[in-house]
């Protein structure tokens, strides 16, 4: 598995120049955040049933000011390094897969700033959504589902919800991600599977 920005050190990461990568954007930015811990247990569960490499990208190292592009979008033309930057991040992935908590019945802010910021890039894009909660985070799910669509990201079928427990989310507990969700890791190999396949049907035979 493989960190945004930092330098490839472990064997698994120095061939992922030669696998494609799928990119797990973290939703959560929030200090005291269980993403980082659930992004890599899925990135774990994707390199050990795909031949897929895989990188968490956390949006806290990709600064992107709200609004801060004069062209629309859609028409590709950014001013900004950063937003330049960010559109080929996300051009040069094969897949990307959305790792998101549900606030407020929907998904953080950062999340939907940084799809905004590009739209040409997503078009086709192979993703998957997996979301969190107390409730698995359906309802955050089926909003990104929505943009997804708006998109017309290659989005899969599958889309695992993972149910945090009243410890974890009331009390703090610590998040042990393969005890918490066995019984979902299932749901999380059917949506890499599918993944492969989303890939495998865009490139050249
Ligand atoms: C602003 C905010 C809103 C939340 N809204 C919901 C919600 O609608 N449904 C839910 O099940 N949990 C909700 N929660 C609880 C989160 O599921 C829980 O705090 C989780 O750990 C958030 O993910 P993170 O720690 O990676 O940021 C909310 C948490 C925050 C911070």
């Amino acid at each position: 598995m493989i960190h945004a920005n930092t330098p490839a050190k472990h064997p698994i990461e120095s061939s992922h120049r030669t696998r494609p990568v799928v990119l797990l954007i973290m939703g959560s930015q929030r200090s005291g955040r269980v993403c980082p811990q659930i992004a890599q247990w899925i990135a774990q569960i994707g390199e050990a049933c795909t031949d897929l490499a895989f990188e968490v990208v956390d949006l806290a190292d990709w600064p992107l000011p709200v609004d801060d592009e004069p062209e629309l979008p859609h028409r590709g033309s950014y001013r900004q390094p950063h937003t330049q930057a960010w559109s080929e991040k996300i051009s040069a992935a094969a897949a990307v897969a959305f790792v998101s908590p549900q606030y407020n019945w929907g998904y953080p802010a950062p999340l939907k700033n940084a799809i905004d910021h590009l739209y040409g890039e997503w078009r086709g894009k192979p993703a998957a959504i997996i979301t969190y909660g107390g409730h698995g985070g359906g309802k955050c799910a089926e909003q990104l589902r929505q943009v997804a669509a708006g998109l017309k990201m290659g989005m899969v079928a599958t889309s695992p919800a993972l149910t945090l427990s009243e410890d974890v989310i009331r009390h703090g507990a610590a998040l042990d991600p393969e005890t918490e969700f066995a019984s979902s890791a299932d749901s999380v190999k059917q949506a890499m599977a599918e993944l492969v396949t989303q890939i495998a049907s865009l490139s050249p035979a």
